[in-house]
């Protein structure tokens, strides 16, 4: 693996997470692959999980972290090309990204979407940037349309928590009190897209993802007709793609532990973190159907197969 952008780096999804699967039985196999490699997270937003899982992944390898939260501790950067200089912003992408290349092999990267420029944020101008500049590995770490180190713990936890062969997940939409970026949904949906799973999306009608992201998956605007027979249901709010960032209020589509009773004896997940009672009642989070504390356990192994073929490939 060259690069961790999207799914579109890996080859075999369902191998890969089986193989998240296995290193997690013993993580520290490979303690020394890291020895003398630096990885450094680059952190445009907030974050709790990606940020200590995937510190906590490169040291099961071996390797030193540096982290750097660049809105609060570094110089705010220029993206555009061919700009004169002479605002606020001090340096520019091209160097920056080069230089932070020079000091490790491999560089994660998180930036949220603006939320108000729909083509610039999909175009993942940032991301690609670290990836044209920077002359290392770069691992997404949530950007502006996808996040595929969740997907890809996603997809390990619904691999070790299934009862059939081909269980059927539901992606259902969740009220929330801010305008929220569609990259996990997306993300979500990519993976499932190439797993072996019957996979539905629900949503308010209008709140449909990008087509190039929710592909072949079924779409059902009932959420209770939806959840028939789920073995598997990821809870998520996202903003609306089509009127760009706009907060859609629905508060009847919260999780909550009467929709359960026609599933499969459904597995609840979300990515985290949670607002409870706005997107997950109390109820369900705090039932034997919540598995997202085992969603968040697993990050690290994702992180950690993804950093081990990264050093495999330098
Ligand atoms: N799920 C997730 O990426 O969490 P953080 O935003 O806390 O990293």
């Amino acid at each position: 693996m060259k690069q961790f952008l999207s799914v579109d780096d890996v080859a075999d999804p369902m191998g890969v997470a089986r193989e998240a699967i296995q290193l997690k039985s013993n993580p520290f196999q490979y303690q020394d692959m890291g020895k003398n490699k630096t990885l450094g997270l680059v952190f445009f937003n907030p974050s709790l999980r990606t940020r200590m899982s995937t510190a906590r992944a490169a040291y099961n390898l071996g390797m030193h972290v540096m982290v750097l939260n660049v809105s609060q501790d570094s110089w705010q950067l220029e993206t555009e090309d061919g700009v004169i200089m002479d605002g606020g912003k001090a340096e520019h992408i091209r160097e920056a990204a080069a230089v932070m290349g020079s000091y490790c092999e491999i560089l994660g990267v998180r930036s949220f979407p603006t939320l108000t420029d729909r083509e610039k944020d999909y175009s993942e101008y940032l991301l690609n940037a670290f990836a044209r500049h920077a002359g290392v590995p770069i691992i997404n770490m949530e950007s502006a349309t996808v996040h595929p180190l969740q997907s890809l713990a996603d997809l390990m936890t619904i691999e070790e928590h299934a009862q059939n062969k081909r269980p059927k997940v539901v992606l259902t939409w969740a009220p929330h009190v801010k305008a929220l970026p569609q990259a996990v949904p997306n993300s979500f949906a990519q993976w499932m897209n190439r797993a072996p799973v019957d996979f539905v999306i629900t949503h308010p009608k209008g709140m449909e993802l990008a087509p190039e992201f929710s592909g072949q998956a079924g779409i059902e605007y009932d959420q209770s007709k939806a959840l028939e027979g789920a073995d598997f249901i990821y809870v998520k709010n996202w903003s609306s793609y089509h009127d760009y960032g706009h907060l859609y209020q629905a508060r009847e589509w919260m999780m909550s532990l009467d929709k359960l009773k026609n599933t499969h004896n459904a597995r609840v997940m979300h990515c985290l973190p949670v607002r409870r009672n706005v997107v997950i009642d109390d109820a369900v989070l705090d039932s034997n159907h919540s598995i997202v504390q085992q969603q968040a356990a697993n990050r690290v192994y994702a992180a950690q197969i993804v950093i081990k073929k990264l050093l495999e490939a330098l």
